[in-house]
């Protein structure tokens, strides 16, 4: 009797588990998708191109490497990429006075000299972790995207896992909130500057407001809440989500969204609506820098502590600090009929001004480059970082002095739970999506509970090992 209970109870668990699994891999997919299209997206494949050819050139010395490696010769770290994100198969890595190996080569988990494992975090497959994790292996997390794009490590027992960070939190080791953001001089430019006359007579033909998404029904709900907008105050929309306006034909085209033709467009508008796909502290995208760097005024609902990074204290409408989508439509009418209101949200980007001195020094004193070949990129200045601690520490060693300890804290990755809007009971527009976030955040701190256990244990494990933990209860 038991035993037939038993394997109902298995084969249930086993369901259950497969239609987790497709709803993840639909997520992956949908995300896929979109995200990926975008500007970041393209920029992270540039940056592993670049590696690329850059290892081609040194394929040579990554040989030489191994020979030396396995005659036992070198005395340098070597820092493992689990996750291939730089397509690297070595290369001895310059970090000022430190130099380290990087590499993609799994073969080298067993090496003596390994003392680092870097991981990707929308890459972290828990089939396969560098387990057993020997004392001195330092485990490195970069992850600079969406907790869409990976729930699990937004929790305690996973993000504590590692040694050291670097994501868009602020409280990371090494801090990405502003990597979308090239530069401050490219936030006061006048380049695509529409002056209000002009925008007030272009208003016979556009809307007051423009809308451009193709990643519909995300955790932040944003399609919801400007759906109900779009009842109050016209929205022109030119993207997949809620379209109701086509481009011109000469840049109807997805890549010309990041083009300067489809700039001078968005330009045009008065107000841009900036709604961020996830609603976490820290987790600004372009979607906040391009009405500004254009010179229209974003609508911004995302980071609740989007302050902190905003040029100055008048240059963007908080969404939260409305009601409803009603009232906001309100002031919105409001500021449309006032240009010297409206005015007083550009005054900072005439003026050239940046008031706010976080972002200022943010900015100056990141160590690493946006779209910038003069300067290092985010992940090289991870790399370094990484290795630079690890030296730091033989340095302790070698005196007899204790090392340092790194560790993650929560607060590196974390994000509350994704609410919906609830001013609607049904959208019009049905999506599988939409009802979708919670239940897979909720499962998500299991499945971060279930990892920490095995990782815990530190005898690897199969992936049926992992979802027997995640649907135990
Ligand atoms: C990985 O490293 C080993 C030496 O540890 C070497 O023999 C092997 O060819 C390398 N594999 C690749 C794909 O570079
Ligand atoms: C906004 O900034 C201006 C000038 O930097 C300052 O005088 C003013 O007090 C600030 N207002 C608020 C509400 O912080
Ligand atoms: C327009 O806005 C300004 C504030 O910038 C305010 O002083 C003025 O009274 C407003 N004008 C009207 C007609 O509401
Ligand atoms: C890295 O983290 C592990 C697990 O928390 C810890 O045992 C180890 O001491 C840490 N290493 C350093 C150098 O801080
Ligand atoms: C665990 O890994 C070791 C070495 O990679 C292997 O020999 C062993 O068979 C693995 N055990 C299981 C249960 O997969």
């Amino acid at each position: 009797m038991i035993r037939i209970w038993g394997t109902k109870f298995w084969i249930t668990c086993l369901i259950v588990a497969f239609f987790f699994l497709l709803v993840t891999f639909q997520v992956v997919v949908e995300l896929g998708r979109f995200e990926k299209q975008k500007k970041k997206g393209v920029s992270l494949q540039d940056l592993q191109h670049q590696k690329q050819s850059h290892s081609l050139l040194t394929g040579l010395q990554a040989n030489l490497f191994h020979k030396r490696f396995d005659n036992g010769l070198d005395k340098y770290p070597i820092m493992l990429w689990w996750s291939p994100l730089t397509g690297e198969s070595g290369r001895l890595g310059r970090c000022g006075d430190n130099s380290c190996f990087f590499t993609i080569n799994r073969t080298y988990l067993h090496h003596p000299m390994t003392k680092a494992v870097l991981f990707y975090g929308t890459d972290l497959n828990i089939d396969s972790l560098p387990i057993p994790r020997k004392r001195y292996h330092e485990w490195a997390l970069f992850h600079e995207e969406s907790p869409k794009n990976n729930y699990k490590l937004f929790h305690p027992p996973t993000i504590t896992l590692f040694n050291h960070t670097a994501t868009f939190s602020q409280h990371s080791h090494l801090p990405l909130t502003s990597q979308y953001l090239e530069g401050l001089q490219i936030l006061t430019s006048l380049d695509y500057f529409v002056a209000v006359g002009k925008k007030n007579a272009l208003r016979k033909k556009l809307a007051a407001v423009v809308y451009v998404q193709s990643d519909c029904d995300p955790p932040s709900d944003r399609d919801t809440y400007i759906q109900e907008l779009m009842k109050y105050i016209p929205v022109d929309s030119y993207g997949e989500c809620l379209h109701n306006r086509g481009l011109p034909p000469e840049v109807n085209n997805p890549s010309f969204m990041d083009h300067a033709q489809f700039y001078h467009i968005l330009a045009q508008y008065k107000f841009i609506l900036a709604f961020e796909n996830a609603v976490c502290e820290d987790y600004i995208t372009e979607k906040l820098w391009r009405p500004l760097k254009l010179g229209s005024v974003p609508i911004y609902y995302g980071a609740p502590n989007v302050e902190d990074w905003l040029p100055s204290n008048k240059s963007a409408i908080i969404v939260t600090r409305f009601s409803h989508p009603r009232e906001l439509a309100r002031y919105i009418k409001q500021m449309d009929k006032n240009d010297s209101l409206y005015m007083e949200f550009l005054d900072w980007k005439l003026k050239g001004h940046i008031s706010n001195m976080h972002l200022v020094t943010a900015i100056k004193e990141r160590k690493w480059g946006v779209q910038d070949v003069t300067q290092d990129n985010y992940i090289d200045a991870f790399e370094c970082m990484v290795c630079t601690r690890v030296w730091d520490n033989i340095r302790l060693t070698e005196k007899g002095l204790k090392e340092k300890q790194w560790k993650a804290e929560m607060t590196h990755l974390t994000c509350p739970a994704p609410e919906s809007f609830t001013f609607v009971q049904e959208r019009a527009s049905k999506s599988s999506m939409r009802d979708m976030w919670k239940p897979s955040f909720e499962q998500s701190k299991k499945e971060a509970q279930a990892l920490r256990l095995l990782v815990d244990r530190n005898k690897n494990f199969t992936t049926q090992d992992f979802w027997n933990l995640v649907f135990k209860h």
